[in-house]
């Protein structure tokens, strides 16, 4: 009895804890303090990007030695890891959302923001061409931004390989446009399928979800897909239980080539009890409005030429470059042998400029475009920042103090221990270690409330997959959200989703 008290004591402080934690962050999101405006002689800092690198950036720069200037067409920072939820309702879009103007508004400094898409750097007159592609236009719409530092964390685009019909007809899964997207049409295909007297033909191409790409984005997607199904669509409209088909296509021999290969085949097991077929050696080669033409190549090495009706077809074939990162490669001689984006060197510095750095997908430093990446190479870019604004103020400090030495002969020899001082401090300053990535592991939700888990463990990689691996998904996720807004909406539509089932309403 006296545990069952001590623990029950302990549960209700943690609860009254969280609350008061919860309740004082809230006040301290909505009473930010005042912000000075940084001394315009100081040098322009541009960051281009509210993603991942440039937000990790932000979150640890000390804006007050810069002029610092955001510009992004994405006035949010995403949490990429839990997009593919949203494609079903099992979390709202803006759960994961945070507004970049809550972010730069508790900066101490004030930064400047322009929503806006860069459509050129000029690397030759140091200006940056900017477009307010947004719906609503005012009277300018064009306009460039000078800067004396850049850095260009622009992310990537999805990469179609040019194939026929692969724009026009499937849905990406990479911005928050695409899961509304992707959530309407599934209901859409539902709808459709349970309509009066549809043939039996029309109805398994409707309900046939095609999944093309094998890696992570695609896996976490057909798991998200085949639980929405069996908890919630199967229920509601069980005419067309049966019907509901899940299909992944990857061109390599198997999916996840990332993970593990024990974890490997535990995806691949698992995706079987699901129900959710998986093509491997698949290559999509054409996409029309209702299915896809794929090159099957078979163990004795003979090629067939498929055709696969689909109703809803997602793309998820990885990275391609942005057309701003290109164009800037092509005013690079250094760039000219880079092809997967802007190769840096191991300070994030573009290669070929002295005054440019990259972060995150459009940068090549020899890294897996991840935002586990991406947010080391921010908060690395930060550091070096900061340093680089206090190795300024200590050598202005020297200069100022060896002027005193001239004007103060009687002060010499406390000045000269000054100076040694500041001189030793400003070594240290100088002695910034070149980016050095720390791998976390690699987690994968892969549906039925399991996951995969490859975490570095001391000096090795420990392995896991699971219902207890789901948790820790959940945690580690969870705990990686931008804001403790941001948590406690991710949580509650969690609970919602469990007690009420998913939202199946077409918006
Ligand atoms: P992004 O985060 O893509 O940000 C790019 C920013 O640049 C955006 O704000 C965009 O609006 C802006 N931008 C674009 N063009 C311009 C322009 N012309 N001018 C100015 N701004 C521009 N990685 C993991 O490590 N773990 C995961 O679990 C994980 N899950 C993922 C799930 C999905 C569905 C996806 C798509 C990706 C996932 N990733 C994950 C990968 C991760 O999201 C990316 O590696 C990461 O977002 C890269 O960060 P970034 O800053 O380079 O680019
Ligand atoms: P990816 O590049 O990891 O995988 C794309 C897959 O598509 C490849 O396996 C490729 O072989 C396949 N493919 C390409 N063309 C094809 C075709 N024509 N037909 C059939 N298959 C084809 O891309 P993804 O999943 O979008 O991930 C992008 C990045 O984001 C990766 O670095 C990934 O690690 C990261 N990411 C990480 C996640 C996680 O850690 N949970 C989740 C999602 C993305």
């Amino acid at each position: 009895v006296r545990v069952f008290r001590w623990l029950w004591r302990l549960t209700y402080l943690s609860v009254l804890g969280s609350i008061g934690y919860v309740v004082y962050d809230g006040y301290v999101a909505r009473h930010p303090e005042d912000q000075f405006v940084p001394d315009p002689n100081k040098k322009t800092l541009v960051i281009l990007g509210t993603g991942w690198g440039s937000v990790a950036l932000l979150k640890k720069l000390d804006t007050e030695n810069y002029n610092v200037v955001v510009i992004s067409p994405r006035n949010y920072f995403l949490f990429t890891p839990l997009l593919p939820s949203c494609t079903t309702g099992q979390i709202e879009h803006r759960s994961i959302m945070e507004p970049v103007r809550q972010i730069l508004r508790h900066k101490k400094a004030a930064v400047k923001y322009y929503e806006a898409e860069a459509t050129q750097i000029d690397h030759a007159r140091k200006v940056i061409k900017i477009t307010d592609n947004s719906e609503i236009k005012g009277t300018i719409t064009e306009n460039e931004v000078p800067y004396d530092m850049l850095v260009i964390g622009v992310g990537a685009e999805n990469a179609t390989f040019g194939i026929p019909g692969v724009r026009d007809h499937s849905c990406f899964l990479k911005e928050i446009r695409d899961a509304q997207a992707i959530r309407t049409k599934i209901m859409d295909c539902v709808e459709t399928a349970a309509f009066k007297d549809q043939a039996t033909e029309e109805i398994d191409r409707l309900l046939h979800m095609v999944v093309v790409g094998g890696g992570p984005t695609g896996v976490e997607f057909a798991g998200e897909l085949r639980d929405f199904f069996d908890d919630d669509i199967k229920k509601l409209i069980p005419d067309i239980a049966d019907r509901f088909k899940v299909t992944l296509i990857e061109a390599l021999p198997n999916v996840l080539p990332m993970f593990s290969k024990q974890l490997i085949d535990y995806t691949e097991s698992t995706f079987k009890e699901e129900h959710i077929e998986i093509k491997t050696k698949t290559m999509v080669k054409k996409v029309t409005d209702k299915s896809v033409e794929a090159v099957i190549t078979h163990p004795d090495g003979s090629k067939e030429t498929v055709t696969i009706p689909y109703g809803l077809l997602v793309w998820a074939t990885g990275n391609a470059l942005r057309p701003i990162v290109k164009d800037l490669m092509s005013q690079i001689p250094a760039q000219k042998d880079s092809r997967r984006g802007l190769a840096v060197n191991e300070y994030m510095v573009v290669q070929g400029t002295r005054d440019i750095w990259a972060v995150g997908d459009c940068a090549v430093a020899g890294y897996a475009p991840t935002a586990q990446v991406a947010s080391q190479e921010g908060a690395f870019l930060a550091g070096l920042f900061n340093n680089m604004a206090k190795t300024e103020a200590l050598e202005n400090k020297i200069r100022e103090l060896s002027s005193n030495l001239n004007l103060k002969p009687g002060n010499t020899a406390e000045i000269t221990q000054e100076i040694e001082t500041v001189e030793k401090r400003l070594r240290r300053t100088r002695d910034v270690k070149p980016f050095h990535y720390s791998h976390q592991g690699s987690l994968a939700y892969i549906g039925s409330e399991k996951a995969v888990a490859d975490v570095a463990w001391l000096n090795g990689n420990v392995a896991s997959g699971g219902k207890l691996t789901y948790f820790f998904w959940r945690s580690a996720y969870l705990s990686m959200c931008f804001s403790t807004r941001n948590r406690v909406l991710v949580s509650l539509d969690w609970i919602k989703a469990k007690i009420y089932g998913r939202d199946v309403s077409r918006e």
